[in-house]
């Protein structure tokens, strides 16, 4: 983290779990183990349908809602779609793009993933866009080119001032939902040369002021360490993030110095 210039994000990804009737529970849970003062922003990205829900009970503690997808397309005969538009207008600050279930599932690919950042930002809703290698991307030495260009890609014809509300996610494949997390060092690497990758493009400010967030297995035992590289300014957590005392643990973990 480098709280000097940039923010400090701790995002969960709910996927597909949890229902409406537990997000109060949840957040009051929450509320009882994280720390009173806290240096980072808290975002759960829940399934659209409960943002509402969600944005409802974490008011008073302060815990935004996101959502995990969203269209393409602005609006009109897109079956089962939820428009950009749709979600800030219920309040959704944030949203997940490109993430590696939705790449694999749903055949995502970084052009969808870039159109869709862009829907985003048209309606002030922050991206929060996912790249990551596989393992055997991981194994053939190709990790920082294929990253590299994913990142290029998803950012293709957004301008400084939109950079300003995205966020970049780290997320190698092989590392979600598996327990096996990248070791700190592997994960500053790739996040380091990602800030590098925005440097080129936008130069050196804007690329200081982007949040990267690592997301893969990080949970209660390892956010400390993760949190503790320079590159490294929050996390997109998956399974911890559905455990109210380790998520709050891992949001303790940002007040690191
Ligand atoms: P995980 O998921 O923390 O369960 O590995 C992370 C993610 O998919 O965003």
């Amino acid at each position: 983290m480098n709280r000097k210039y940039r923010k400090t994000v701790i995002a969960g990804n709910w996927k597909m779990n949890m229902l409406a009737s537990e997000v109060k529970p949840f957040i009051e849970q929450l509320k009882e183990n994280m720390p009173k003062t806290r240096a980072c922003d808290v975002v759960l990205c829940t399934p659209a349908v409960m943002i509402p829900t969600m944005i409802k009970a974490g008011k008073e503690c302060k815990v935004a809602a996101g959502g995990q997808d969203v269209s393409k397309y602005e609006k009109g005969a897109y079956t089962g779609e939820v428009s950009a538009s749709q979600l800030a207008d219920i309040g959704a600050k944030y949203c997940i793009v490109g993430h590696s279930e939705r790449r694999q599932y749903h055949g995502e690919d970084d052009m969808l993933v870039n159109a869709k950042a862009k829907a985003l930002l048209a309606k002030g809703i922050s991206p929060i866009i996912c790249v990551g290698e596989s393992l055997e991307q991981r194994e053939m030495d190709l990790t920082m080119e294929y990253v590299d260009y994913q990142v290029k890609a998803a950012l293709n014809g957004i301008d400084a001032t939109q950079l300003r509300r995205c966020i970049i996610a780290y997320e190698p494949i092989w590392a979600i939902g598996t327990g096996k997390t990248a070791t700190a060092e592997q994960a500053q690497e790739v996040c380091e040369g990602i800030r590098a990758v925005i440097r080129k493009i936008y130069g050196a400010r804007p690329a200081r002021a982007v949040s990267i967030l690592y997301g893969g297995s990080m949970n209660a035992k390892n956010a400390y360490e993760l949190l503790a590289q320079p590159d490294i300014d929050g996390g997109l957590i998956g399974g911890a993030s559905l455990k109210p005392v380790d998520f709050a643990t891992i949001i303790a973990a940002t007040n690191q110095e």
